[in-house]
């Protein structure tokens, strides 16, 4: 059998492109080895998928190039997904900084692509291994099933990362890289749960369900974010945490300012006239929750009133709340990842049609590449961004 283009992996950047291109009436296959596409789409958003981020820009993704996803981030935009969406009279809403989710169902997002896919006579086929890819003399790449032998003049690779591998994720598409000699920058989990040892959980477990919204969380290296933290049994997480997560290497702190809108040296010497017969812990309840400012009174062996804390004591508990150390013991891994930094380096891809630069015909799009957003819908938007852009010229 002979195709024009052959998409590898049916999740958001192998959907768009084949819609795409099917929308040029190019003839797309599509593999997927599992039995169900798009899963990750289905699971995204806690099932209402946060499909693209009004506040969608270069500087919100990393890669050892963060100059790479400008062209396709400015000619396929937040703004022409969310046309789409709206064109398929989805309902949408926005949940916070850009966000946004399905009212429904991210089910709404999977049939919408689906729907096009079909106007455009893209044929999916689930529960298909691929088995080897080889390229003819004419540079017609002939790619091995497990359902037969297929030739194509395109060949895109759209595998997505490491995440998740209980719904299918594989390094299928860094294999592909490597076979035709594009190099691979290392990777690792982003976006993902922190793990701290024991004296940081027995901490945490008192405080256990208190959230604090927003926390301003540092990276060492000085990446900062405004948002909201939870103390669980197994430490802290939220979106801050996994935000911080994709900037944090094994061994280093990361920082947390529980109250990031004010000095709170100041404040409490402000408080220690204006409330000398309270208790520190009391005070502090007006700006952290009464649980935590007891938890932190308590760890700080800090007793009597207000009047008798000395200038030392208040700068130790400002410090405390407004630059609280912690050392992560390491990351949940891929197992619960929602990403995967690093990836197939861009270096050897063109920014313009993800074609690899030294291989005519062969495309990479999506998470497969060393390309990795932050948390709230830029990782769908490169998906988008990637796949139609990709779709454009196969
Ligand atoms: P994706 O992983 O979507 O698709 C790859 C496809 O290739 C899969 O269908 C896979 O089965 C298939 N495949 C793999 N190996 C293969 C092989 N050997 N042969 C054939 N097929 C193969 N992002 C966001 O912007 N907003 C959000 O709300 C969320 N939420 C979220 C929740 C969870 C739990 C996770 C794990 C991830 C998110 N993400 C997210 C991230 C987002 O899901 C991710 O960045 C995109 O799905 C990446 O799209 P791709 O198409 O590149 O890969």
């Amino acid at each position: 059998m002979d195709t024009d283009v052959v998409i590898i992996g049916a999740g958001a950047a192998g959907l768009m492109c084949a819609l795409t291109a099917g929308a040029r009436g190019r003839r797309v296959l599509v593999l997927e080895h599992t039995d169900k596409i798009a899963e990750k789409i289905r699971i995204s958003g806690g099932g209402r998928c946060n499909f693209t981020n009004l506040h969608c820009a270069p500087d919100r993704y990393l890669s050892n190039n963060p100059h790479f996803c400008r062209s396709a981030l400015k000619r396929y935009t937040q703004y022409d997904f969310i046309d789409l969406v709206a064109r398929h009279k989805i309902p949408y809403h926005e949940k916070t900084l850009g966000q946004l989710f399905c009212d429904d169902s991210a089910r709404d997002i999977i049939d919408m692509l689906v729907r096009e896919c079909d106007r455009g006579g893209v044929d999916i086929q689930i529960s298909t291994t691929v088995q080897a890819i080889d390229r003819d003399d004419a540079g017609r790449f002939i790619v091995t099933t497990s359902r037969g032998v297929v030739d194509c003049a395109s060949l895109v690779v759209a595998c997505g990362g490491l995440s998740i591998p209980k719904i299918g994720a594989t390094p299928f598409g860094y294999e592909i890289a490597k076979q035709f000699g594009l190099n691979i920058i290392p990777t690792r989990a982003g976006l993902v749960p922190l793990t701290f040892d024991p004296a940081v959980l027995d901490m945490t477990k008192d405080l256990s369900g208190v959230s604090v919204d927003p926390v301003r969380i540092q990276s060492q290296s000085g990446m900062v974010f405004d948002e909201a933290m939870l103390f669980t049994h197994r430490g802290i997480s939220g979106p801050a945490v996994l935000q911080i997560s994709s900037y944090w290497n094994p061994g280093e702190d990361i920082s947390i300012n529980m109250h990031p809108h004010g000095d709170v040296l100041v404040w409490l010497k402000d408080q220690r006239k204006a409330q000398p017969k309270s208790m520190l812990q009391t005070v502090l309840g007006d700006i952290v929750s009464k649980r935590l400012a007891q938890k932190i009174a308590e760890d700080m062996d800090v007793e009597g009133r207000m009047a008798d804390l000395s200038d030392k004591i208040l700068r130790a508990v400002a410090s405390r709340i407004a630059d609280w150390r912690v050392k992560p013991s390491g990351s949940e891994g891929y197992r619960t990842a929602e990403v995967t930094l690093g990836g197939v380096d861009t270096d050897d891809v063109s920014s313009k049609t993800f074609e690899a630069k030294n291989v005519p015909g062969l495309y990479f799009i999506g998470e497969v590449l060393d390309v990795t957003g932050h948390l709230g819908g830029f990782n769908f938007q490169w998906a988008w961004s990637s796949g139609h852009c990709a779709g454009q010229v196969v």
